[in-house]
């Protein structure tokens, strides 16, 4: 079976071959929410004029902030700093050829990867190839909700339930915080089998192409060997996109918060999954402002 149900550029195989993940509708990108949020499928990003086959740092004005990539391996040497260097790739409208470097999430699953039934956690998503530090391993699409949806889908949610909605906040250089929030529960893509770890093998990077609503791709952040199970860490503690207003709040709440067990067996697992009560509380950490969001 292919969880991908033909729409991956690879098929995705499922373990125990005799078993079904319970169902959702399979989408590669990023889709509308009915009624709310941005569209990611509207082309709003300019492109660049390059005739060549391949862009150059100094002279494309998709890479303002040097290479993204190297030998199709994101260039992590920014990741030490403490905001969000925007990452755009080529896109239809660039005059550049279609093997530009600066073209790798756009190209898809390069990697064989595999819907497995894990122990203690459900589902969970596993690689069949050895991957080597940097590459790109898949993306995290789903529904794009504005704040308000979101809330309302994680309060209507039960303690019980799997939560796949992630809220993805980029710190920019100018002090701005752009949110984005991402739903695969109904529509999503196979992103939506990752576990957290405490000790995680990848990184969730947004990267931008024709949309400025990102696409959340998911990069080694080391070698990973064939068999081993994906994982990145939910807080996104490695990019610091958790504020620390939130931390706070995890702290204040944190007695509260039916938080779940968490089984990643890390050395260093704090034991509980990353909760983000910002969605919860219905607090806006981007505008600020704090409101009480009532459960529909
Ligand atoms: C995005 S889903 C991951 C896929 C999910 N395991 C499934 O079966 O569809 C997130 C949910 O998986 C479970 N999960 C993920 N990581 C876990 C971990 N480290 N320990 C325990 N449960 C985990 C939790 O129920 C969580 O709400
Ligand atoms: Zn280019
Ligand atoms: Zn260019
Ligand atoms: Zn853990």
């Amino acid at each position: 079976m292919d969880a991908s149900r033909g729409l991956e550029n690879l098929p995705v195989s499922v373990w125990p071959r005799l078993e079904e993940p319970p169902g959702f509708q399979y989408s590669p990108d990023h889709v509308a929410a009915a009624g709310c949020g941005p569209d990611p499928s509207e082309i709003s990003i300019p492109g660049c004029s390059c005739q060549s086959a391949s862009c150059l740092p100094s002279i494309c004005s998709c890479l303002p902030y040097g290479e993204n990539y190297k030998n199709s391996c994101i260039n992590f040497e920014w990741s030490e700093l403490d905001y969000s260097k925007p990452i755009f790739e080529c896109n239809t409208m660039c005059h550049c050829g279609e093997s530009c470097q600066n073209r790798v999430i756009q190209r898809g699953l390069q990697v064989r990867l595999e819907v497995f039934k894990t122990a203690k956690k459900g589902w969970g998503l596993r690689t069949l190839d050895f991957i080597p530090k940097g590459r790109f391993v898949c993306e995290y699409a789903g529904e794009i909700l504005d704040f308000r949806e979101a809330c309302q889908r994680v309060q209507t949610q039960s303690p019980t339930d799997s939560n796949y909605i992630i809220a993805i906040r980029e710190h920019l250089c100018d002090g701005q915080i752009m949110e984005t929030f991402v739903d695969p529960t109904h529509t999503g893509n196979v992103g939506r089998f990752l576990n957290h770890s405490c000790e995680p093998n990848l990184v969730m990077v947004p990267v931008r192409i024709d949309s400025v609503v990102p696409k959340l791709a998911l990069f080694a952040d080391r070698h990973i060997c064939a068999e081993e199970e994906l994982s990145y860490d939910y807080s996104g503690r490695h990019h610091n996109y958790m504020p620390d207003l939130q931390r706070d709040q995890e702290k204040l709440h944190g007695e509260e918060l039916k938080k779940k067990p968490c089984y990643c067996g890390g050395k260093t697992c704090t034991g509980f999954l990353p909760y983000d009560g910002s969605l919860f509380y219905g607090q806006d950490i981007a505008s600020g402002t704090e409101e009480t969001l009532g459960k529909t």
